[in-house]
């Protein structure tokens, strides 16, 4: 081994690090941000290096050169821009799009790869190695593409959030995968060749697509989850394709730190990953059980002045935020007020539900920015017991995450565990109208004679509620 290949192997395993650590730092608010830069930092001496390393073995044309610097450029710019200016609320779909992209791009390595092979080596003279994560690659990174578009698409309601099915779904899905798993056998056994591949690939863009439509109600964070996990397993593989470290390293990572995130999320739902996939569990296709208050008991509404006043003479207060929270950007408001509760001697804290909003730790992400004490933050198990001896519960933007109706069976909330809000001595509620929430269910939480609704915009609303407890504290 020459010094240089020992230098690029260094650098590649600096880089690895920087992965490793910054994944660690994103385990709390206060050093995600540190992590996120080090696992950048980490990833752009690992394509620096790669560049030189090109360029070193002289293995790249002048086009190829070209076609790299332009494609890098415009990726970056595009990926720059897009994160600077997303807003919030857009952010989960925005993820989505970059899981689709990340699959896609591990596609296109495989199929580019095997492309390049013909005429060079006879696909029955390449090693099984190769040809099982190229089929692997194509597979998983084609699923990945389509079923993340689908499921950007659904996030940003450009098409129905509800589950999408039409007779013969299922049959169709089982065809497509029976094609795709049957081509990519093939093709591993070094038969097929690119045509083989091109039968894949369809097959797995198709199965991204229909496997993703059903899936709606609450069960999204669950698949979102899922397809990162998958967008990081197609990226190794393509690193086992072209034998890049850095990507099987960077891979490897996101698709291990995806699976965890896929089985707490699927847990935080009570839901098993075979039945949300299978489709037809948890999207309210079930046949309907009694909704004993939905729709049909009066709601108490609530006025600003009334409302602080109540916060104002609480000794315990939990706020839950929700969506909504992130829709109306009210983050400095509701941080604003409860610090103003709190100097006012109330014990203030927040119950964070695991799926609240639209993408994993959005509350946290949200709440963060507006510097909420880490130490006000609570988890579902660590609030839940705490609700009992609670004056009131400022419920924000929330809705599917405190409705009862997830206690019965029968609807697209059933079994997940909710923030048990209703067993406080009585429940405020931030929101516009009685509108449903992601999953579409009528929330039982309203019509309970606890609860008094404070409708309007949660910025506005908060905004105003931090001017009436002025006026009393
Ligand atoms: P949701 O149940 O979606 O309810 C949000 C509520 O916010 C709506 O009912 C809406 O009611 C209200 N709202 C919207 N804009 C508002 C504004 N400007 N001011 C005040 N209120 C506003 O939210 P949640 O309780 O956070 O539950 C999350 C749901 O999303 C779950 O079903 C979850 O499964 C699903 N989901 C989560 C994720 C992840 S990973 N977190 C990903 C995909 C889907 P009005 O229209 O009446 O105001």
């Amino acid at each position: 081994m020459t010094g240089f290949d020992t230098g690029v192997h260094v650098v590649y395993l600096a880089a690895a690090v920087c992965f490793v650590l910054g994944l660690h730092r994103m385990t709390s608010p206060a050093t995600a941000r540190r992590g996120n830069q080090l696992s950048a930092a980490g990833m752009a001496a690992a394509v620096v290096t790669t560049v030189v390393l090109l360029a070193h073995d002289r293995v790249i044309t002048v086009t190829g050169v070209i076609v790299l610097a332009v494609g890098l450029a415009v990726g970056a710019t595009a990926g720059l821009l897009t994160a600077r200016r997303v807003k919030m609320t857009a952010m989960p779909q925005l993820v989505s799009i970059f899981n689709a992209v990340g699959g896609g791009a591990a596609a296109l390595i495989a199929f580019s790869d095997a492309i390049g092979h013909v005429g060079s080596v006879a696909l029955a003279d390449q090693p099984v190695s190769t040809t099982l994560t190229t089929a692997l690659d194509l597979l998983i990174g084609g699923i990945t593409f389509s079923g993340s578009l689908v499921a950007g698409a659904k996030l940003a309601g450009t098409i129905p959030g509800r589950p999408l099915t039409f007779p013969g779904a299922r049959v169709l899905n089982l065809l497509l995968a029976v094609i795709a798993l049957a081509a990519a056998l093939v093709y591993t056994t070094g038969h097929g060749g690119v045509p083989l591949l091109a039968v894949l690939t369809v097959a797995a863009l198709g199965l991204g697509v229909l496997a993703t439509l059903p899936i709606g109600g609450a069960d999204m964070p669950v698949v979102i989850s899922l397809l990162n996990a998958f967008t990081g397993t197609a990226v190794a593989m393509a690193g086992f394709v072209i034998d890049s470290t850095p990507l099987i390293i960077a891979g490897a990572l996101v698709g291990a730190a995806g699976g965890i995130l896929t089985k707490l999320m699927a847990d935080a739902m009570n839901r098993s990953l075979l039945n949300i996939v299978a489709g037809g569990f948890g999207t309210g296709d079930e046949p309907a059980g009694a909704s004993p208050a939905a729709g049909s008991g009066t709601v108490r509404e609530v006025t600003v002045d009334d409302a602080a006043l109540q916060l104002a003479y609480s000794h315990k207060v939990v706020i839950v935020p929700g969506y909504g929270l992130a829709a109306a950007q009210g983050q400095h408001e509701l941080v604003e007020l409860a610090q103003a509760l709190t100097d006012h001697g109330v014990d203030v804290s927040y119950g964070i539900h695991p799926v609240a909003g639209r993408m994993p730790g959005h509350m946290n992400v949200l709440l963060a920015e507006a510097n909420a004490p880490y130490t006000q933050l609570k988890d579902l198990e660590e609030i839940n017991p705490q609700f009992a001896s609670t004056d009131v519960v400022l419920v924000v933007g929330a809705n599917d995450v405190t409705n009862p109706a997830a206690r019965r069976p029968g609807n697209a909330v059933s079994g997940m565990p909710i923030l048990d809000v209703d067993k406080a001595t009585s429940v405020i509620v931030i929101k516009r109208s009685l509108g449903h929430g992601y999953a579409g269910v009528d929330n039982e939480l309203y019509p309970d004679p606890k609860t008094a609704m404070l409708f309007g915009d949660a910025k506005a609303e908060l905004g105003a509620l931090l001017a009436g407890l002025h006026s009393y504290v």
